[in-house]
């Protein structure tokens, strides 16, 4: 029987997707083959800890952080001991155990953020996802739309400010936003997910209010000019040559697709896949993936768009290097509408992972005279 593929799944992490991360991992846990990988969950705890469980196998995410029977463990930043390090008190500790590949199933900060992509890349380790290029900059509302403006892509009219600017000069910066878009604006932290921080104005009062929610969160703060219109997302697989097949529809709940409908009281609809007319499918396709390949995106995204609904424009709102990934996730769930299941997809992005590091490893990191 061929060697199984030891998989370090690691989940948690220090951010407002902590919990929407458990969840993803369990189904990801949950649903790999066995028979061809053996599993190391790895939990990083809200304070950031990192732990696996004394009987690993046995147990969910959520119990291996709220256990006893854990033991610290870290990823060093030396590529000769290729994953996991004890930290344990006892004789283990400072062994290090190989793994062959890392899936960070992390949402948010601290995880989609090219940090611990950061962290992996010094630790020599394949890894699952976009690297920390694509995750930075995919992570920055601000850097993400210059960059697909770049690219072509459109984008709504939009306007930021340091939350130093603002807290000197805050009629200033007002009265520009004011100028400069049309109402209604949303105001958001440039690096936060889940809709955070997020808010709607409609006049320059509830923009001023909107503005301070947002300075609590990030030092630079975007506006954006209000699109009304459908929101229609789809994923993306692979590295070099990615593919992004049906999109999927999201009917928000609220006012607009905020915190609470995401997680608190579930009013939100979806539809998988979208009912679009098919060359509006070929556009959001096209888009999503110039939007992938502008930021060096590779295995996985969901890329969110907005069909504005006067001009059935298409206008790219957001990308998600780390979707959420449970398998009612849209993510999941617009790859299944495509003929793409579960397995078969986590298959496929562990297979990507080992790829993408082989490529990389071809690259020299120092000067030899050509041949
Ligand atoms: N420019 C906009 N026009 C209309 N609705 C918006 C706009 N920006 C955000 N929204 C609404 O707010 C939600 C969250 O914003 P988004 O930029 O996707 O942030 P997050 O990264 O937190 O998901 C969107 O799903 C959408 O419902
Ligand atoms: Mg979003």
């Amino acid at each position: 029987m061929a060697k199984k593929i030891r998989v370090g799944v690691i989940f948690g992490g220090r951010s407002g997707e902590h919990e929407v991360s458990l969840r993803s991992a369990e189904s990801i846990i949950h649903a790999m083959d066995k028979a061809k990988y053996e599993v190391i969950p790895i939990a990083i705890t809200q304070a950031g800890k990192w732990l696996v469980s004394g009987n690993a196998k046995a147990l969910l995410p959520q119990a291996i952080i709220s256990s006893n029977h854990h033991e610290p463990v870290a990823i060093i930043g030396d590529p000769t001991r290729r994953g996991l390090t004890r930290l344990g008190m006892d004789s283990e500790a400072g062994r290090s155990e190989a793994l062959d590949v890392i899936f960070p199933v992390l949402h948010g900060t601290y995880g989609e953020d090219g940090t611990i992509q950061g962290l992996l890349e010094m630790a020599g380790v394949p890894y699952v996802g976009c690297g920390v290029l694509a995750s930075s900059t995919g992570m920055d509302k601000i850097v993400m739309k210059q960059l697909f403006e770049r690219a072509g892509l459109e984008v709504t009219p939009y306007d930021w400010f340091l939350r130093s600017a603002w807290e000197e000069n805050p009629e200033a910066v007002i009265r520009r936003v004011a100028r400069s878009l049309e109402f209604p604006v949303f105001v958001k932290p440039a690096n936060l997910g889940s809709s955070v921080g997020i808010s709607r104005a409609d006049d320059r009062k509830e923009l001023r209010e909107a503005i301070k929610d947002a300075a609590r969160y990030d030092r630079r703060i975007i506006v954006e000019h209000g699109v009304t219109g459908r929101e229609v997302e789809v994923s993306i697989l692979a590295n070099e040559r990615p593919i992004a097949r049906l999109p999927g529809e999201i009917m928000a709940g609220h006012e607009f697709y905020d915190y609470e409908d995401k997680y608190i009281d579930n009013r939100s609809r979806t539809q998988v896949p979208a009912k679009l007319p098919k060359k509006i499918i070929e556009r959001i396709q096209r888009a999503a993936l110039v939007a992938f390949q502008a930021l060096d995106g590779s295995g996985l995204a969901r890329v969110d768009f907005f069909v504005e609904s006067k001009t059935n424009r298409v206008l790219i709102n957001e990308i998600n290097t780390m979707p959420g990934f449970t398998t009612i996730s849209m993510y999941a769930k617009m790859w299944e509408a495509s003929g793409i299941g579960y397995g078969e997809l986590i298959d496929r992005l562990i297979a990507l992972a080992i790829e993408r590091y082989k490529d990389k490893s071809r690259n020299l990191t120092s000067y030899r005279p050509r041949q």
